[in-house]
């Protein structure tokens, strides 16, 4: 399995925040909003990494996250001339993922929960083994923001709508999206919406058409953020401020995540605490060195 990253689009629900910055770089909490959706494709132990981004951000990615080998992964990138919607990513991506099945993630959706990697790596093995897609579901206040899906008793799904004035229901797909290699010719397909985008919720309304949709509800006890207004994006830097405060763990932490894959050496480790040793998070990080000599 390959995956994904969207670190594209237009950002204007951050204006003015946003209007000479990517989204994607801004801080939650400590690093870079973009290191959590990369972090949690690294737990799953997915190495080939494709971010989908606009032209004029492709040198600052390559200055933040480089092709990757620091991480021991392998990072290409992929633009994406205009915000044409989340569908377009699928389509950009036909070369990199070959044959392979998808994980496809939004670069501003932010997960935090117990067995949060578990439940993403079941999803992994189902396509891996029976194909089809497998998205999740999260409970949500305001569900008209999002592509919403609504179930029966039994939890079968009966529909999906993006962004619908009336929702059907409180559930709302969430930015993680696993697939198999057929996402590639069902995203060509795909027509523009009513507000000119080629939505993920068109691809996934396919895989229901064809009874190879699964949906898993994520429960109370996940915490999850589409960090996309301002509002999301202060509530998910406290959460995760609040978290590592009262753990002194880190969430997110793509180095320390490569070093514990066994993806780097602790001299790799080392060399990469440097440039940060005057922040928490490079002291964070030299005191796994430390604690592993
Ligand atoms: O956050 C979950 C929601 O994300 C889903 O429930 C919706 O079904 C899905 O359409 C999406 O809705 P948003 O309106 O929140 O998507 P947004 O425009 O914020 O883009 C999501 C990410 O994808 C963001 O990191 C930017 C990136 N992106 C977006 C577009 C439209 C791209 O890379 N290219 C694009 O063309």
């Amino acid at each position: 399995m390959k995956a994904i990253i969207l670190a594209g689009g237009s950002g204007t629900r951050l204006y003015p925040v946003t209007l000479a910055i990517n989204k994607h770089f801004l801080p939650i909490y400590n690093k870079p909003m973009i290191y959590y959706p990369l972090s949690l494709v690294m737990l799953l132990g997915i190495r080939d990494i494709l971010f989908i981004v606009k032209p004029e951000d492709l040198a600052d990615f390559q200055k933040l996250l480089k092709n990757g080998s620091h991480l021991g992964i392998n990072i290409q990138y992929q633009i994406q001339k205009k915000p044409n919607g989340l569908a377009e990513g699928l389509v950009l991506a036909e070369d990199f993922i070959g044959d392979d099945n998808i994980c496809y993630m939004l670069g501003d959706n932010i997960f935090f929960g117990h067995d949060l990697v578990k439940i993403m790596d079941e999803a992994r093995q189902e396509i891996e083994k029976n194909g089809g897609a497998y998205v999740f579901g999260y409970y949500v206040k305001d569900p008209e923001r999002f592509g919403i899906v609504e179930l029966d008793d039994q939890g079968n799904v009966i529909s999906l709508e993006e962004k619908p004035k009336k929702p059907k229901s409180n559930f709302a797909v969430v930015g993680m999206y696993f697939y198999d290699n057929e996402a590639l010719e069902i995203a060509k397909n795909v027509k523009p919406s009513d507000r000119g985008e080629l939505e993920i919720t068109s691809v996934n309304e396919e895989y229901l058409r064809r009874g190879k949709l699964k949906v898993k509800l994520l429960g109370r006890g996940f915490a999850w953020f589409d960090a996309g207004t301002h509002d999301s994006f202060l509530e998910a830097g406290e959460f995760v401020a609040t978290i590592e405060k009262r753990t002194g763990l880190m969430i997110g932490c793509i180095e320390e995540i490569a070093f514990r894959n066994g993806w780097i050496t602790r001299e790799q480790l080392l060399e990469l605490t440097k440039p940060l040793r005057k922040t928490e998070y490079g002291r964070y990080l030299c005191e796994i060195v430390k604690s592993e000599e």
